[in-house]
């Protein structure tokens, strides 16, 4: 197990630091004193030491060198400078896992002094409930150890897949905002149910596992989504009539569009944290 006896620093402890590590917490692939959190806010890190009894402080010097792995979680905006504050304490053996949105690896390889393991990873929120989904790329220093304790990680809170770097913004266009666009098709089949003639909470959890079902389905079985929605439309039946409708308004090249867009987003982005 590439993470049995290992610590573990967040260096950040918001919103998606906090989905990852109560996703490891529950699978309990970490107890709660082998990890480690940090963050400028010391209400935020009552909340995570009361919720989940881990270790805090506000002081990133300080944790670094009592852990293994690092994970990088702040804003985009400031990992150059936790970095830099972090670069004369870190040592040879640990793993850097960066979860900073358009941040390459050679941008956080160059901002340490010493050659460090560094594996970028692109997470999305699902991680709270252990149903997230990352991409993951390996630095110029990261060896495969390095990659199996990242992808043990994010595999404990869901999926993980290896991907070359230069694919990071598409997976950001995909499935980092991906969360966002089903929260979206949710809400509008609720509608959908609500006109129709169903109560609102029962039309949201129709929808809701609809959705949590078939993607179950298509993972386990392997399948493709074709033959899947073949298999449920029968030939002048209730389901040819509801796709043909989805087909006339265009649903495929909105969602395709949608993902266009999002990965053109982040790659403006990344290029103006850059500059
Ligand atoms: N949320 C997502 O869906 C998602 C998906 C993929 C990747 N990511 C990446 O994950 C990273 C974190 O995103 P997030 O949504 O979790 O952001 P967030 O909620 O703002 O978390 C960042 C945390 O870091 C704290 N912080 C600020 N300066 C610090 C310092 N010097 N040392 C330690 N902690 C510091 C912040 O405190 P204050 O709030 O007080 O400033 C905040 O609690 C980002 O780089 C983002 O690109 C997020």
């Amino acid at each position: 197990m590439p993470l049995s006896g290992l610590k573990i620093g967040f260096l950040g402890g918001g919103a998606m630091a906090g989905a990852i590590l109560a996703g490891l917490l529950k699978k309990g692939i970490f107890l709660p004193e082998n990890i480690y959190i940090t963050d400028i806010s010391t209400a935020r890190l009552k909340y995570l030491q009361d919720s989940y009894g881990v270790n805090t402080s506000q002081d990133n010097t300080a944790v670094v060198p009592e852990v293994d792995i690092m994970v990088l979680a702040v804003k985009p905006q400031i990992t150059g400078a936790v970095l830099k504050e972090i670069a004369g304490v870190v040592k040879p053996d640990q793993t850097l896992v960066s979860i900073a949105a358009g941040i390459s690896t050679a941008m956080l390889e160059s901002y340490l002094n010493t050659p460090l393991a560094v594996v970028r990873v692109m997470p999305n929120t699902p991680a709270l409930v252990g149903e997230g989904v990352s991409a993951l790329c390996p630095g110029s220093q990261a060896g495969p150890g390095d990659m199996d304790r990242a992808m043990a990680i994010f595999n404990a809170v869901g999926r993980a897949v290896e991907l070359p770097e230069h694919m990071m913004d598409a997976v950001t266009g995909l499935s980092g905002s991906g969360p966002a666009y089903m929260f979206l098709i949710l809400e509008a089949l609720s509608d959908a149910g609500v006109k129709v003639g169903l109560p609102r909470d029962a039309a949201l959890l129709l929808a809701a596992q609809t959705m949590l079902g078939s993607a179950r389905m298509l993972i386990e079985a392997e399948g493709h989504p074709a033959k899947m929605k073949e298999m449920v439309t029968t030939p002048g039946g209730t389901t040819i009539e509801g796709l043909y409708a989805l087909e006339q308004a265009g649903l495929r090249g909105t969602l395709m569009k949608a993902v266009e867009a999002a990965t053109r987003r982040s790659r403006e982005l990344a290029s103006g944290i850059k500059s």
